[in-house]
């Protein structure tokens, strides 16, 4: 990426907006270093807030300055805990309004209230004059202003020379945050060269930075850092003037006084200004990035998140059908009784214990890809977990597999499958996505899942596992009825609970119909396929769809209609022949037996080279098996499988 920061660790010292320049920093490739240096507190006196309304009220001023945003609030609350909104509305529209820029704006709007005159970028005292006197005003105007933390001299000074009579409005201040142990640390990993740039967006904390490293003792020090290892970013004309003077110099000042600019623009330049940045302070890849994490949860932001860590990892590209120079490779059941650590962990555990537990989800699923070595993690859950939520009592009994204890057997049967309108429920599932995400090594795509409204019914009408689905088919020829409606209400869970994991900080979903291959296609085409295509078209757009179905080889076309953007593939078709039927816009993932693995490491070898070749190195293909792993794999064919894809060049091809 040309314009990013590279990994470089960024110190930022704003505070209300502190999540999202942690956000738009990791979009552009830095790591944030959260260093609130602010806290703004309304004045504990109110005072001079609520004089300012009655005075306002009794026509007492012609002009209202309102600077900020926060202030316009903090000033508005204080005169309604006296004054009615319609009586300070109405003797604010006699007054002429002027707002500093689009956050009084906001906030006046708020409230209803109207504004004569927006103060042009970059929003300094000087354009507030400058407009101001272009409106002609008249000597002897009463002028108040809203003020914030300190007062500006310049601006007073400038209203005065146009002959204003000006009164102040304090109604805040500014103070150090609560908890200064975040600012403390970030100065003295400044000092110690482990932050490459250093963020400005205001004045005050210019002022702030200097006292703390004052208290830690490190002043002198610090100031020599930023001035020759840090490249110094600053949001605007005054927080620059307020470096200078406390004798910082700015390397870097967008041409808009805006955040996101500030950003874009030190991510495109920072390499370019002459700072000696120390290599330590470039960040590693398991760094914490709360903020970021925080704004997935709160949010639901996958796109930023997605777009800024993984979008050129090479399994995102294949999903994108972008070339890659290697195939990336992931594995199906990648975690899981084939292990002896999992095995141990489930001497002590029970399996939907483990799935409920965050923390043990998250080990198993990072352990067992980390081992691995493969391209992509997934969600260790499973795909009943659902059915909870929507009324079904399961169980994983040994040896026996799932267990529904109360399955769908007459049409009737379908009323008591709840409408899910809470995932509290399966919300140990997020829990374990979030801690996966934040364990994970960064750019490693996470993919979440979720079982096909199909391959779900049967389970919900069986009861278990089954060698015909012969119960679940015979409810849906006999009541096409009452088996629609149950699929409406898989469908909305589905879908529902699957955005719900890339809110939580999936990179990718897999929606596993693993026994939809029962069907045959003029079936598919009546019971499942519209059923499908909604699921998928209320799938978040932001993230790519794998669609998995075993024994499918009849109905290829018709799930590629349905959805999806890579399709996988199970070994009992031809990689190429199928890759061939479904045309050029979708991506493929497949297709090793999953009972090769089992055998000699030769065939194994010669296996994976087959299908690797029958890709041709085309763009698009991840690797995979054609069904999740069998418990009696050896581990070591499967490291060494993970080897064989990873040095496959197409150039080799046999
Ligand atoms: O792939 C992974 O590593 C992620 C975890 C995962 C599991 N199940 C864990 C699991 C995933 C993606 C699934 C999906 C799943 N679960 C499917 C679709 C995939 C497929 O295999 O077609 C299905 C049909 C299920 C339902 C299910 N869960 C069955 C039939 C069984 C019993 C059979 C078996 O393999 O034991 C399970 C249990 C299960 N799910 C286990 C694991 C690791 C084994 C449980 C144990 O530890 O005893």
């Amino acid at each position: 990426m040309p314009d990013s920061f590279r990994g470089l660790r960024v110190a930022a010292f704003e505070s209300r907006m502190a999540e999202s320049t942690a956000v738009l920093l990791s979009r552009h490739g830095g790591v944030p270093v959260e260093a609130p240096a602010l806290r703004e507190i309304a004045l504990d006196d109110q005072t001079e807030a609520i004089e300012f309304g009655r005075a306002l009220v009794a026509g007492a001023f012609d002009v209202v300055v309102l600077l900020t945003g926060v202030g316009t609030r903090f000033l508005v609350q204080a005169i309604e805990s006296q004054i009615p909104r319609v009586a300070w509305k109405k003797a604010f529209e006699q007054t002429f309004s002027i707002a500093r820029g689009p956050k009084p704006v906001a906030a006046l709007r708020e409230f209803g209230a109207k504004v004569d005159l927006v103060v042009p970028e970059p929003n300094t005292w000087r354009e507030l004059i400058d407009a101001f006197r272009a409106t002609g005003p008249k000597p002897g105007m009463r002028v108040a202003i809203q003020e914030y933390g300190e007062s500006n001299a310049d601006l007073i000074a400038g209203l005065e020379a146009l002959g204003a009579i000006v009164s102040r409005v304090r109604v805040y201040r500014w103070a150090l945050p609560d908890d200064t142990t975040p600012l403390r640390d970030a100065l003295r990993a400044i000092v110690a060269g482990e932050i490459g740039a250093a963020m400005f967006t205001s004045m005050k904390q210019v002022d702030h930075v200097l006292e703390i490293a004052g208290d830690e003792g490190i002043a002198e020090a610090l100031l020599t850092v930023l001035n020759t290892r840090i490249v110094i970013c600053s949001i605007g004309p005054s927080t620059s003037t307020a470096l200078r003077n406390a004798g910082i110099g700015v390397d870097i000042e967008p041409a808009h006084p805006k955040l996101g600019r500030l950003i874009a623009e030190s991510a495109e330049r920072w390499d370019s200004v002459s700072k000696s940045v120390s290599p330590r302070a470039f960040g590693t890849f398991k760094e914490p990035r709360k903020a970021v994490l925080s704004a997935i949860e709160t949010r639901g932001d996958s796109r930023l998140i997605n777009e800024s860590f993984f979008h050129d990892s090479i399994f995102m590209k294949a999903c994108r059908r972008e070339p890659t120079e290697t195939t990336p490779v992931w594995l199906m059941r990648q975690a899981g009784r084939y292990m002896a650590e999992y095995r141990e962990l489930r001497s002590k555990v029970g399996f939907l214990d483990l799935c409920k537990t965050p923390e043990l989800a998250a080990e198993v699923t990072i352990s067992a890809a980390v081992r691995l070595g493969v391209d992509a993690a997934i969600l260790f859950a499973d795909i009943l977990l659902i059915l909870e939520p929507l009324g079904f009592d399961l169980e994983f009994s040994r040896g026996e597999g799932p267990v529904i204890h109360n399955p769908l057997r007459e049409a009737s049967d379908v009323d008591r499958v709840n409408v899910v309108e809470d995932l509290a429920q399966v919300s140990f599932v997020f829990d374990a996505v979030r801690l996966i995400r934040a364990g994970l090594p960064r750019g490693l795509p996470l993919i979440g899942f979720a079982g096909a409204p199909f391959t779900l019914a049967c389970y919900a009408i069986e009861g278990g596992g089954s060698r015909h689905y012969d119960r679940a088919k015979a409810f849906m020829y006999r009541d096409p009825g009452a088996w629609s409606v149950l699929m409406e209400r898989l469908v909305d869970a589905t879908a529902w609970y699957l955005n719900a994991q890339v809110a939580a900080g999936a990179q990718v979903l897999q929606v596993f119909d693993s026994w939809v291959g029962t069907l045959c296609g003029r079936d598919y085409i009546e019971f499942v396929q519209p059923h499908m295509i909604r699921l998928f078209k209320r799938i978040d757009p932001s993230v790519p769809v794998i669609h998995f179905g075993a024994d499918t080889g009849s109905l290829l076309e018709l799930q590629r209609e349905a959805g999806g953007d890579v399709i996988g593939l199970d070994w009992r078709v031809d990689l190429e022949r199928a890759w061939a039927r479904l045309g050029e816009s979708v991506a493929v993932q497949g297709n090793l037996d999953p009972v090769v693995l089992l055998g000699p490491i030769e065939r194994v070898r010669s296996e994976a080279r087959r299908i690797l070749d029958q890709a041709r190195g085309r763009a698009g293909h991840i690797f995979n098996l054609g069904h999740g792993i069998l418990p009696s794999t050896p581990v070591d064919h499967v490291m060494e499988l993970v080897d064989i894809v990873h040095a496959y060049r197409s150039s080799d091809r046999a």
